[in-house]
């Protein structure tokens, strides 16, 4: 196994896009940031120094960090910002994951522009399970303000509104040919006639789940969030944010330049969502060439309608685990999690200004009617490890406070959520099954779950109130797929399963930054077991301090 090391400057550079140039915050000035390769055993060293204006961490997005919380990265969660000026080194190693994960910034909306891909090939001396792709190429879907990100979520949380949407979709930091000042900038994938390519799809997209697909061409899908999966073919994928999906496609069409798009899966009414469309370009390199002066467009696909929630869960619900699995067929911890939106009334007296939500009121988000607080003055995880008290408590509730029917209509009481850092403590090895339970709480949408430091298995996905007595009978025990996040289907369920294998405070969260931004989180705080080899390492010497 080899040891890579790599340095990222935070820093601010001038980035151009849809005719404007803005100070953009990248790593290296690459936008998006650098891909990073490794073999599934290897150990990556980075060393992150921030020589930007804004505090900053970095997430490796999926990585299980067995035993090495503390290079988790969630601000306030496994460590205290990296300060202008200052740096941090993480260091981890990838243990029995291949396939795309990424990493992004874990700090306000950083995450907007600084990410990139994370590609773990197969153990050095095995190969994949399905036939060496010829090609690979990561696609980074992503979402791109004409505004300063941090702004834009500034401006919301001082007047308790909606942000904005974003102005723009990008494939690898790029809006594509149907967005202005943008078409000479088109990302181009070329391909040879006959070869197969292996695309390594990523939603690094704030706010927003996409569907991709490539015109007349289909997918071969055979890994998602660095785990394989029983290949199954497809024209559309749909993807949550910080989901990842690897498609194989061959270049089995007549040579000619075809669009690959992605735009919205918009599931909540009535809300409003960016209705635009990112392209770039597969280009056989047997492609005809232009008369001089004649644009040939490329074939545009279709891709379904931004609200096919039908088409989005047909997919979401097809994939299957192409490995052993090992499922835990007992569980020692049933919880019940809601997740959804809710609405804070305005205090008395408080200027008309600071509530712009609907009606004069602030929008909040939570689980179990718990809006997770971030702490200030310590990481979660530094808290726990030293024992400072007072900064967290371990009271999360195991099912809701009370129960309703979750996506009906609600009585108004039950929209306001209470706003603290609670924590459920697990046991070491515990084996912990969640129903994640949309609500339809003022509006109803899906939602991308993400859970730090482990993969889960999805056991069951459904529409409406999960019920005990019969959807326990539509569980996948036999070969569920593992994934670090799930996308609950809009007005109705998922249920996942884990053993609680990683000692550490692990956050789980929305994927969409506006829901994290609301209060949509909470952690788990996962015990030491009794050996050494089951216990949290020490903390790097130069782990931030707040
Ligand atoms: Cu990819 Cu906590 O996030």
């Amino acid at each position: 196994a080899k040891i890579h090391n790599h340095d990222f400057v935070i820093q601010a550079t001038p980035v151009k896009r849809l005719c404007n140039t803005r100070s953009t915050i990248t790593v290296n000035g690459q936008f998006p940031g650098p891909t990073l390769e490794v073999n599934n055993g290897d150990t990556l060293v980075v060393k992150v120094v921030n020589r930007a204006q804004y505090n900053v961490t970095i997430h490796w997005h999926g990585v299980r960090q067995m035993r090495t919380a503390w290079a988790d990265g969630p601000e306030f969660i496994t460590q205290c910002p990296i300060r202008p000026g200052g740096s941090y080194t993480y260091r981890f190693t990838i243990q029995g994951q291949e396939g795309t994960l990424w990493w992004h910034a874990h700090s306000s909306w950083l995450r907007a522009t600084v990410y990139g891909a994370l590609v773990i090939h197969p153990k050095e001396g095995t190969s994949y399970p399905f036939p060496k792709p010829k090609r690979e190429t990561p696609i980074l879907l992503g979402e791109w303000w004409d505004a300063n990100p941090i702004d834009v979520i500034r401006q919301a949380t001082r007047t308790g509104a909606a942000p904005n949407v974003s102005d723009a979709y990008t494939i690898n930091g790029q809006p594509g040919d149907l967005y202005k000042c943008s078409s000479q900038d088109t990302m181009i994938v070329h391909v040879d006639s006959g070869e197969t390519n292996l695309l390594r799809v990523i939603n690094a997209g704030l706010n927003q789940q996409l569907f991709f697909t490539v015109a007349n061409h289909k997918f071969t899908v055979v890994g998602a969030d660095a785990s394989y999966v029983k290949p199954f073919t497809t024209s559309v994928i749909m993807l949550g944010p910080g989901q990842t999906t690897d498609v194989l496609i061959t270049a089995n069409q007549p040579p000619a330049r075809y669009y690959m798009a992605a735009r919205a899966y918009a599931s909540a009414q009535g809300a409003p969502f960016d209705n635009t469309t990112t392209t770039a370009i597969l280009e056989y390199k047997a492609a005809p060439c232009p008369a001089k002066g004649v644009k040939i467009n490329p074939v545009l696909p279709s891709l379904p309608a931004f609200n096919d929630t039908a088409s989005a869960t047909t997919f979401t619900s097809s994939f299957r685990s192409a490995r052993k699995v090992e499922v835990p067929t007992e569980i020692d911890e049933n919880l019940f999690f809601t997740v959804g939106l809710g609405l804070n009334n305005c205090p008395a007296g408080a200027s008309s200004s600071s509530c712009q939500g609907p009606n004069g009121t602030r929008f909040t988000a939570s689980m179990n009617n718990v809006s997770f607080v971030l702490p200030s003055n310590f990481s979660l995880l530094q808290a726990h490890h030293q024992g400072i008290p007072g900064v967290f408590s371990t009271d999360f509730p195991a099912v809701p406070p009370v129960k309703f029917d979750y996506t009906g209509n609600v009585s108004r009481s039950l929209w306001q959520p209470i706003s603290a850092t609670k924590l459920y403590k697990l046991r070491y090895g515990a084996r912990v099954q969640i129903v994640l339970q949309g609500t339809s709480i003022f509006t109803a949408e899906n939602h991308p779950i993400h859970l730090h430091g482990y993969d889960f298995y999805i056991l069951a996905e459904g529409f409406g109130n999960f019920n005990p007595q019969t959807d326990t009978a539509k569980f996948n025990l036999v070969d569920p797929p593992l994934r670090n996040t799930a996308s609950v289907p809009v007005n109705g369920w998922s249920v996942i399963r884990f053993v609680a294998d990683n000692p550490g405070v692990w956050i789980m969260h929305c994927h969409l930054d506006v829901h994290i931004t609301w209060g949509l989180a909470m952690a788990f705080l996962v015990e030491n077991g009794v050996t050494e080899l089951e216990a949290l390492e020490e903390p790097p010497v130069d782990l931030p301090v707040c």
